[in-house]
């Protein structure tokens, strides 16, 4: 019996360590009711991800109700991949190029925020570091070996990894990545990125449930009923009991 459970610690400590040396997620503020916002995520969406990504569960025509985009300018500016408005917003690469380019095929990120959420998103976003072990000459510090180039490179510039040196309790020393030194060579400030990356946050919070903002102002009015009924059903009861007491 014993033994068994020694085993058992023996196999999942490895995980446990894993997940303790994990660089903590940044934290991202995005606002769904904040149309312009949207509306610059999904311009910098389709123009920087939309080569490789779809978003297979969402119509050109419905992003465009939603985001207050008028159809001409929709057709001319933010519909890369297909002129049809009722057509979904698929990458322009066939699944099998994806997978032999980089060896898995880039996956849809409709669902994205609710699948990872969306500081995870985020601090993917600006996770990327130079490596150069790797294929596409980066690496990311929340995907460790990811498989993504990174095409905002040219935005934030180059980040590099900062390790520390950590002794284990058996007395051996390792290199742990703690984080990167800020992005050179790009053409935006720190700032100016981290706004570019909210932005585009922001819209995939939106394809992941295109009626939450809908919902939410919905129920709004559905407190305010509550509330108002309240008083009613109250000022009822009065009226009953009135003969009662
Ligand atoms: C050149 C192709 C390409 C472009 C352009 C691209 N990606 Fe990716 N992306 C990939 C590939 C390939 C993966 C799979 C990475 C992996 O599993 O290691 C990926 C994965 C992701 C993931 C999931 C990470 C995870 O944890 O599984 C997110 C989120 C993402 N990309 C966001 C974006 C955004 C946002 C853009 C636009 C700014 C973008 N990508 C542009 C190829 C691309």
């Amino acid at each position: 019996m014993f033994k068994r459970l020694w085993l058992i610690a023996a196999i999942l400590l490895p995980f446990g360590a894993a997940v303790a040396q994990e660089v903590p997620l940044q934290h991202v503020h995005t606002n769904i009711n904040d149309v312009q916002s949207l509306q610059r995520g999904a311009r910098d969406f389709m123009n920087y991800c939309s080569g490789c990504h779809s978003l297979r569960y969402l119509r050109y025509e419905r992003m465009g109700k939603d985001l207050q985009i008028p159809l001409p300018l929709l057709k001319k500016n933010l519909m890369l991949t297909s002129k049809k408005p009722l057509d979904h917003i698929l990458s322009a690469m066939p699944e099998a190029d994806g997978v032999k380019w980089f060896g898995v095929a880039p996956p849809d990120l409709t669902l994205m925020s609710r699948y990872m959420g969306n500081d995870y998103i985020y601090s993917f976003l600006k996770g990327f570091y130079a490596d150069k072990t790797r294929l596409w000459g980066v690496n990311n510090l929340y995907k460790p070996n990811v498989a993504m180039p990174f095409v905002l490179a040219t935005l934030q510039g180059v980040q590099k990894p900062v390790y520390k040196s950590v002794t284990d309790p058996s007395g051996h020393t390792r290199m742990e990545l703690v984080g990167v030194t800020p992005g050179t060579g790009g053409s935006m400030t720190p700032a100016q990125y981290d706004e570019f990356v909210t932005d585009i946050t922001n819209f995939l919070n939106y394809t992941a449930e295109p009626i939450k903002a809908e919902r939410r102002s919905l129920g709004v009015y559905v407190m305010l009923f509550l509330a108002l009924f309240f008083v009613l059903t109250y000022l009822l009861k009065k009226e009953y009991w009135k003969d009662v007491h």
